[in-house]
């Protein structure tokens, strides 16, 4: 297959458009056929739900090439159970999973040339979403949805991929307690913005968020939940109601306890435990794992055991036991592995 002329290598985690998205609508109660569109852009009411009141959810998932050539995603299953949580929290209509599943394998298939090579440390990052498209302008939710799909082929997330990240616990709430912070809607992600932006301008990598009833307990950060290894290497990772379900983190637990005989535990996890570790990670889709070196609170410096060099020994390891399933190397559990036919 030919692939694009593109510094694989090279790429970083921004937007780079490719050939075809899908995009469905939602009318009078019922979701059409859908179909790709070459067309990147929307045209929409200056009304529309999203555009008045943040009435949007959306998924992140990847597409690899295999060590044997094939094209897979990871878990979509998952993706598609998550929106659909995503979406009734917001009142909106939800879009049936197989037809999610479909969506995605046809738009990484309609994008071949920009699925990263096997080995490039590149991959498609896929990015299904929803959003109210009809007027609103009391507070309601919409009539109207577009349902959509585009892929973006990406690097690292945090410049320097691998080599553990400098964080700083943040003086804002990402989520509130019975608020919305266990599903991925866009508003939370507008909520911290100004947190990042600030996070960078300090020189911070990324935020470590509390929880906002008591602020004393580890959350998660705004695009990764936490994962932490003891000093006798078990795996500790926070529980708690306002954290996004991350996939990569459930997987990362079932890697731990099954395929390297980690004890795994699940539970609220204290700031002031934090320098108690050993190696600290943040997982997600487009995180994968990357690792953490220090927590900054309020100038008080936490370090972690495993150093600013590289990745702890246990992360390590989770790092190529997950990246081995994903591409091939490594058997997957049934059902984690979704085959695109190209
Ligand atoms: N937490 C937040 C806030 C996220 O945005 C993400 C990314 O999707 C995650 C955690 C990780 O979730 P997943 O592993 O499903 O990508
Ligand atoms: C993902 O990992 O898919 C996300 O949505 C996180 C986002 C910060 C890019």
């Amino acid at each position: 297959m030919e692939h694009k002329d593109i510094d694989w290598s090279n790429l970083d985690f921004s937007y780079r458009k490719t050939n075809k998205r899908y995009v469905a609508n939602y009318k009078n109660g019922a979701w059409d056929e859908g179909a790709l569109v070459e067309d990147d852009t929307i045209t929409m009411s200056e009304c529309a739900g999203v555009l008045q009141y943040a009435q949007t959810v959306f998924e992140g998932l990847k597409a690899y090439t295999t060590e044997d050539g094939r094209i897979v995603t990871f878990r979509p299953d998952l993706n598609a159970e998550r929106l659909e949580a995503s979406a009734k929290r917001l009142e909106m209509p939800v879009f049936p999973k197989d037809r999610f599943i479909e969506a995605v394998s046809e738009v990484v298939s309609a994008n071949k040339e920009f699925v990263p090579p096997y080995g490039s440390g590149a991959t498609l990052y896929i990015r299904p979403y929803m959003f109210g498209i009809s007027p609103v302008i009391g507070v309601s939710p919409a009539e109207d949805y577009q349902f959509r799909v585009f892929s973006t082929p990406v690097g690292p997330y945090f410049k320097g991929g691998a080599k553990p990240i400098t964080i700083k616990v943040s003086d804002f709430d990402r989520a509130a307690p019975c608020g919305t912070g266990n599903i991925k809607a866009g508003l939370n992600y507008a909520m911290s913005l100004h947190a990042i932006v600030t996070a960078h301008n300090e020189g911070y990598d990324e935020n470590m968020y509390l929880d906002p009833g008591t602020r004393t307990k580890v959350e998660e950060t705004g695009g990764a939940n936490f994962l932490f290894v003891t000093k006798d290497n078990k795996i500790v990772t926070p529980k708690s109601d306002s954290i996004l379900p991350s996939i990569t983190r459930r997987s990362l637990v079932y890697v731990a306890k099954e395929y390297l005989g980690l004890e795994v535990t699940e539970r609220p996890v204290y700031l002031s435990e934090v320098g108690d570790f050993a190696e600290c990670g943040l997982c997600g889709t487009a995180a994968v794992i990357s690792p953490v070196g220090k927590i900054v609170d309020h100038g008080k410096e936490i370090c972690m055991a495993s150093g600013m060099e590289a990745m702890g020994p246990v992360t390590k390891k989770l790092y190529d036991t997950l990246t081995g399933i994903q591409m091939g190397r490594i058997d997957a559990p049934e059902g984690w592995i979704h085959e695109i036919e190209c």
